[in-house]
């Protein structure tokens, strides 16, 4: 099979979300994790022991940095002093590639620090893939963009995320970030499969796979990165590993983090899965519920408390 371009990127293997309260562990022991993936907006303006420790991880592990303000889908101008802070940022940490939301973040220049889903139609796409230009021609270099999870569909919307996502990549010339907990979580709360979408993707334009704990409420899902991953959002990664010919993966948590080894060992986890042959296995018990349903952050929400 001949799959893998992926921009000519590398398979960087498994990595882990770069989190504060690791540093201290991830300084004194050198854990053999493959890489890591930053908040960029967590550095961009970043000075003190952030950027010391940043600097000394870097220089031991490939960076590969993601992002939750660019705010591609916004009809306010692209923020240009964010575009440069995020350059200057790429250059320090030497990024292998650059990564956002298919989203936008705010209007009128204020930011809602959520991460909002778009309308799916020629119009919004049209206005999409000229940003993304605009942007990979100031960067000088691809963008990568993620699909979000979400909680509401659009009557103006004429196309289904898939097909939106498929054009604008091809249409952009830009990579794309797979969450496959991400597709997971829209397909239950717009009643889609799953599969359809990692099948329709334009598999060699993937990049980086994304996985993650969500917090199931009964009617809906809610994208907490508060837990482990179940069987279900395994076997979507099993079946974007087949297609994609395998590619950088990277678990995220963002709540209830737990200890760096517990959080390192649900990414190897992913090994199992790579598995061609991967046999029918128990349905693993639901994730474990947050320790209170009633605050459910989104991961929008986070950068805000670790960039202070
Ligand atoms: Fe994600």
């Amino acid at each position: 099979m001949a799959i893998p371009h992926r921009l000519g990127h590398p398979n960087l293997g498994l990595g882990v979300g770069l989190r504060t309260t690791h540093f201290a562990h991830i300084l004194d022991q050198h854990p053999s994790v493959d890489w890591f993936e930053i908040i960029s907006e967590n550095y961009m303006d970043s000075r003190g022991r952030p950027a010391y420790v940043l600097d000394q991880i870097a220089e031991r592990y490939p960076i590969v940095m993601h992002g939750v303000s660019m705010s591609i889908g916004s009809t306010d101008p692209l923020n240009m002093a964010y575009l440069r802070k995020l350059q200057a940022l790429v250059q320090r940490v030497d990024a292998h590639w650059v990564s956002d939301h298919l989203c936008w973040t705010g209007v009128a220049t204020l930011n809602s620090h959520d991460l909002l889903p778009l309308p799916l139609n020629e119009e919004s796409l049209a206005h999409v893939v000229e940003r993304i230009r605009i942007v990979q021609d100031m960067l000088e270099r691809p963008l990568v963009l993620e699909n979000p999870s979400s909680y509401v569909t659009f009557a103006d919307s004429t196309m289904s995320e898939w097909e939106f996502i498929r054009r604008m990549a091809e249409e952009a010339d830009c990579g794309l970030l797979l969450d496959v907990n991400n597709v997971y979580v829209s397909s239950v709360n717009h009643d889609f499969d799953p599969v359809e979408y990692i099948e329709a993707v334009p598999h060699e334009r993937v990049v980086q796979i994304h996985l993650a704990g969500h917090t199931d409420m009964g009617t809906h899902c809610i994208d907490t990165h508060d837990g482990r991953v179940i069987e279900k959002v395994w076997r979507l990664y099993h079946l974007a590993h087949q297609r994609t010919g395998g590619v950088s993966t990277l678990l995220e948590w963002d709540a209830n983090i737990p200890p760096f080894e517990e959080m390192h060992a649900e990414v190897l986890k992913a090994r199992r899965y790579m598995d061609e042959q991967l046999e029918e296995a128990d349905e693993e018990a639901a994730p474990e519920p947050a320790a209170n349903r009633s605050s459910v952050p989104h991961p929008a929400t986070f950068v805000k408390s670790e960039a202070e």
